[in-house]
């Protein structure tokens, strides 16, 4: 069994009052290494003040996304060896809202990740289909296609992490079934074992799309979740901490 991750996604929301929450995650997150692994993906303006407030605990902190340039000209960017610098573990990247509102392609987002593992990051790469594709039962296909497009050129499958977000579930309060995401999850391990071999067996899979605590009981435990991408329910300690315990009950 793969140690579960439990990452929160801020988006862009949080200011400096707001690193309070930071600190009592920080306050409830477990030394030890049979417990899950926690992460909040902060905006870029708190990655310092973030990576500070988790000194000493076992928060991770990470970016939102970065260029597949280390540097240049690409004004209002971030590249993957200023997060690293600063302190961040992980970065996000190809998440929907970096797709659709970005045109991030998956080109795109294999080279961001590529640049994410040169500078020792850990890339959580976003995967997942419209409501509109499940609808003409063209899931597995879209995901087959971002995968073979967005893992292009990544070798080592320790370097990278899977987050399986149905776009109809994220921020709408929509969840997948259990069924739904068992289907899923299983097909993208069989593709990367397909693609890795026997290591590909240890890359984590995150589902993501309106998880909070309520639910998380029944999806944790789902063959081939190995922990979480949670947006909403990251912004209130509370509910980010017992999504957390609901992950460590499973791995006791
Ligand atoms: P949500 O966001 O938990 O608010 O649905 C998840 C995400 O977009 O990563």
């Amino acid at each position: 069994m793969n140690r579960k991750l439990i990452a929160g996604n801020w988006k862009m929301n949080g200011l400096r009052a707001d690193l309070s929450i930071i600190r009592e995650v920080a306050a409830g997150a477990s030394p030890s290494l049979q417990a899950p692994e926690l992460l909040l993906c902060v905006p870029a303006t708190l990655l310092g003040e973030a990576v500070q407030a988790a000194t000493g605990a076992a928060l991770k902190i990470g970016g939102q996304t970065c260029q597949a340039a280390d540097k240049g000209a690409f004004t209002g960017d971030i590249s993957a060896p200023m997060l690293a610098e600063i302190g961040a573990h992980y970065v996000i990247i190809g998440h929907s809202e970096r797709r659709t509102g970005h045109g991030e392609t998956d080109e795109m987002v294999a080279a961001q990740a590529r640049a994410a593992v040169n500078a020792a990051l850990t890339a959580i790469i976003c995967v997942g289909e419209t409501l509109e594709q499940r609808a003409s039962a063209r899931t597995l296909e879209v995901i087959e296609g971002q995968l073979a497009g967005s893992l292009q050129g990544l070798k080592s499958p320790a370097s990278f992490v899977i987050a399986y977000e149905p776009l109809w579930a994220i921020g709408t309060g929509k969840v997948a079934t259990p069924a739904q995401i068992g289907e899923v999850h299983a097909f993208i391990r069989a593709f990367l074992v397909d693609r890795f071999g026997p290591p590909g067996r240890g890359v984590r899979i995150l589902y993501g799309g309106s998880l909070n605590p309520a639910n998380a009981p029944e999806i944790l435990p789902i063959q081939d979740v190995d922990g979480g991408l949670i947006g909403g329910a990251s912004l209130k300690a509370g509910d980010f901490l017992a999504i957390y315990a609901t992950a460590s009950a499973l791995t006791v």
